[in-house]
């Protein structure tokens, strides 16, 4: 049988699905910056991108050298093409625009550059995630108040995983698809087609090192877990953390499981450490379209209205069965 490569499947959605042009367009430019960024993380300590970049983001975090790198790989690949209106990164304070010698296009690119960026420096699985807008009409140069648009609202999204192998999983809102890189050849071959969540798991996610922070529900679901098969859920469960979203969300969407980076009661203001914008809402929607799903523990991810661009979200999402539970269990201390 013919190998089905990513270009392939976007030719052949445009015809069936009707996936625009320009949306194909931009998802195979995406994935090339994703082959790039591959790439320069595979270089490690003999290409000198490990390490600090000696700068914060807005988020307050300090950046690696490869947090920025694949910052300017996305932008560069992506401002010329003539797909977008605008562009916006964890990494970035506002929204990038297009410079005035290139086209403008209608939809909008957010984008983690570099997911798990702590593990970069341990060889451990990083990745790029990213989720695609259409740009409200009539806007010439889009600020942030075009990209606050809930989750609902995404026509494509989607993360490449920088691991023992480099994958790139997509959502356009007809399912999910695989896609392995072919090294030799330089392609994304589709490797993984209809990808389901099961919706029943015996194992969980989380950092457990917060466990003196967690409120209520997250304690009594976590304990419940804890308690094994003679306890309340009558199941033995198994535990992962990895630290990089992408690495833990690609396991669950594998084979199952449920991902929480609850809110704390260290700082109330700040509900979780996850960003809705470049990292709930993109695997939201890849989750959902698997059969998963996604809360904050009330609500649906993918429903919440965004504030601001860097806003950040609680977040539970994998197998629909656990999802529901640890949503439930929040709804009841309401
Ligand atoms: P980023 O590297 O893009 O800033 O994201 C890191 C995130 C996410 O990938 C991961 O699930 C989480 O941070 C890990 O947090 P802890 O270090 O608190 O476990
Ligand atoms: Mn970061
Ligand atoms: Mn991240
Ligand atoms: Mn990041």
């Amino acid at each position: 049988m013919s190998r089905i490569t990513l270009s392939r499947y976007l030719i052949e959605q445009t015809r069936s699905q009707e996936t625009p042009a320009d949306l194909r367009f931009l998802i195979e430019v995406v994935a090339r910056a994703c082959k790039a960024i591959s790439h320069a993380v595979s270089k490690g300590a003999l290409g000198g991108v490990l390490g600090n970049a000696g700068s914060d983001n807005v988020q307050g975090e300090a950046q690696k050298k490869l947090d920025v790198i694949s910052n300017d790989i996305l932008l560069e690949a992506n401002e010329w093409g003539g797909h977008l209106a605008a562009m916006a990164s964890e990494e970035m304070e506002k929204a990038y625009q297009i410079p005035g010698e290139f086209p403008k296009g209608k939809y909008l690119l957010l984008f983690d550059p570099l997911d798990g960026s702590s593990n970069i420096d341990v060889n451990v699985s990083v990745g790029t995630i990213f989720s695609v807008l259409r740009c409200p009409e009539g806007i010439d140069a889009p600020c942030e108040k075009a990209f606050l648009q809930p989750g609902v609202e995404q026509v494509a999204a989607g993360y490449a995983i920088y691991g023992p192998q480099t994958m790139l999983m997509l959502t356009l809102g007809h399912g999910v698809k695989g896609f392995t890189l072919d090294r030799e050849v330089g392609s994304f071959v589709m490797t993984h087609d209809d990808i389901r969540v099961p919706e029943q798991t015996k194992e969980f996610a989380i950092n457990a090192s917060n466990q003196r922070h967690w409120e209520a529900p997250v304690k009594r679901y976590v304990d419940e877990m804890l308690a094994g098969e003679t306890g309340p859920l009558g199941k033995n469960y198994n535990m992962r953390w990895i630290a990089s979203m992408v690495a833990d969300v690609h396991r669950i969407l594998t084979r199952g499981g449920i991902f929480m980076y609850p809110r704390d009661a260290r700082e109330p203001e700040k509900p979780g450490k996850l960003r809705l914008m470049y990292e709930a809402n993109p695997m939201s929607f890849i989750i959902e379209q698997a059969g998963g799903a996604a809360t904050n523990g009330l609500e649906r991810i993918m429903d919440l209205q965004p504030t601001s661009l860097h806003e950040r979200v609680a977040v539970f999402l994998g197998s629909k069965e656990e999802v529901e539970r640890a949503t439930r269990y929040h709804r009841e201390q309401q």
